[in-house]
């Protein structure tokens, strides 16, 4: 009977923890120490999973502290990794991030680590790492200072509808961590505790 309960637990672990696997948005840089540069190519890659339904998305950059928001790109196809962001006039500071999101409608997808913009004449803080455009990624410009009414420095061409696509189950490195990490709480909360 017990050894019954475990495959059952077992099942439901690992149907309950694939959704999750699936589902994960990360912004892989700018990233814990990474600074960004005025007057230079600057690198965003992300990692994502496939089957979450998000075929695109736009990216925009905002600050911590409010009124600081640069549109970066629209209608990101999900298939690329990266894009080079080069910053004109873009008032230094220490609080930017990166929002991932559908500004039509608003729905916030991911986010990045906070990260500085320097100007082009100050060395990087001790322990910083500058960012360094990816040559195979396009590069954007991006304006500054932001305003309202101020359009997306690209638009990327829009993406069919695929909804009726299949998917190829191919898990990244990530999507099986998000899992292992998954079951692991399943296993945990029912057995240890
Ligand atoms: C945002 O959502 C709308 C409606 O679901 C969709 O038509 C549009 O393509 C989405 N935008 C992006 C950038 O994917
Ligand atoms: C997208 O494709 C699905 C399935 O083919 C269809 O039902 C739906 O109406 C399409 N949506 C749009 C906005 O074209």
């Amino acid at each position: 009977m017990f050894a019954n309960y475990n495959f059952v637990v077992a099942l439901f672990a690992f149907v309950s923890c694939l959704p999750l696997s699936f589902a994960y948005f990360v912004v892989t840089s700018p990233g814990e120490g990474s600074v960004w540069r005025e007057g230079a190519a600057n690198s965003i890659t992300w990692s994502k999973g496939l089957s979450d339904g998000i075929n695109s998305f736009d990216i925009e950059m905002n600050r911590l502290g409010g009124d600081g928001l640069l549109l970066v790109a629209r209608n990101v196809p999900a298939t690329t990794t990266s894009l080079n962001v080069f910053l004109q006039n873009v008032p230094p500071a220490d609080d930017y991030f990166l929002v991932f999101l559908n500004s039509t409608h608003g729905v916030l997808h991911t986010t990045s680590k906070k990260f500085p913009v320097i100007l082009s004449s100050d060395s990087p803080p001790s322990g910083a790492t500058l960012s360094s455009p990816d040559p195979q990624a396009p590069t954007v410009t991006v304006n500054g200072p932001s305003n309202p009414t101020q359009a997306f420095a690209t638009t990327y061409a829009a993406i069919a509808n695929d909804s009726s696509r299949t998917y190829i189950i191919l898990l990244p490195q990530q999507a099986w961590g998000v899992f292992f990490g998954c079951l692991f709480g399943i296993f945990w909360t029912l057995w240890i505790h």
